[in-house]
């Protein structure tokens, strides 16, 4: 079953045609990579599949049209998407930065900390044990009460997908999430990411790092100039003579 199909997706920034005409889709369970170039327009495919960015196109996620929403209701649909860059709140600590993850708890309303004070006890109860668990998946308990802003690059990483995580998403999008990271901790974030597969997860993943990306894809969608030039089986796009002229800058 598709998951996720995208159709005709269009956004341009002036002169640039970042995403330009593109089509795809992922099927359930499944981890599409997506490659290519600097400037390719992977990120801004993100951007528009988030709803953090509007172009136009058409986007079906569960059968539902997600485009004109904005992103918290995209992340509500189940889709979930990590930064190039990771965003972690700096001044708080890794625990916090998971708590506050979830969108409306009801502590969040002042009438309910009148009305609903025990309710709110246990919530928050709640989130801690999950936002520990996620820790615990991702072996960073240890890690619970550092800043976010000490932590290295790598550990920056598995912080925002243990975030992502809070809001029990269908799809998980990640750029570049083995970037900077070291060959012990990459291998590591493969294995989160083919156990999470296993329990049914689908991802969508950007990476430069060719061996990586190849390790963990089903199949890889790579782009260029705002357009896809081709998909298939990690094998079949690493022979691929347009891939490798793309990479290459030349002719083959
Ligand atoms: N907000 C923006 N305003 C203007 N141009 C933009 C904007 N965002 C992206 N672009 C341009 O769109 C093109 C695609 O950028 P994008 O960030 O999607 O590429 P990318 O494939 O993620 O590249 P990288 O691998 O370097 O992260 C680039 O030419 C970029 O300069
Ligand atoms: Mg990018």
């Amino acid at each position: 079953m598709d998951l996720l199909s995208v159709r005709n997706l269009r956004k341009h920034f002036g002169g640039v045609k970042a995403v330009d005409g593109c089509s795809l889709t992922i099927e359930a369970g499944t981890i599409m990579g997506l490659i290519g170039p600097n400037g390719a327009g992977k990120t801004t495919m993100f951007n528009l599949i988030s709803g953090f960015e509007r172009g136009s196109g058409e986007i079906v996620f569960k059968g539902i049209r997600i485009n004109k929403l904005p992103s918290f209701k995209v992340a509500q649909c189940g889709i979930v998407r990590t930064f190039q860059i990771p965003r972690a709140l700096t001044k708080m600590t890794v625990l916090e930065n998971l708590m506050l993850a979830p969108k409306a708890q009801a502590g969040e309303r002042i009438w309910n900390v009148w009305l609903r004070r025990r309710k709110v006890k246990e919530q928050e109860r709640q989130i801690k044990e999950k936002s520990r668990d996620i820790l615990r998946f991702f072996e960073i308990s240890h890690l619970e009460d550092e800043y976010a802003g000490a932590l290295s690059g790598g550990q920056k990483k598995l912080l925002e997908m243990a975030r992502a995580m809070m809001i029990d998403p269908l799809l998980m999008m990640l750029d570049e999430p083995f970037a900077g990271v070291n060959p012990t901790l990459s291998r590591k974030i493969s294995r989160y990411i083919d156990e999470l597969r296993e329990a049914g997860m689908t991802f969508l993943v950007i990476e430069h790092d060719i061996p990586a990306i190849t390790r963990i894809s089903d199949r890889i969608i790579v782009m260029n100039e705002g357009k896809i030039l081709t998909e298939g089986a990690p094998e079949e796009v690493k022979r691929n003579r347009d891939v490798l002229n793309v990479y290459l800058g030349g002719d083959g």
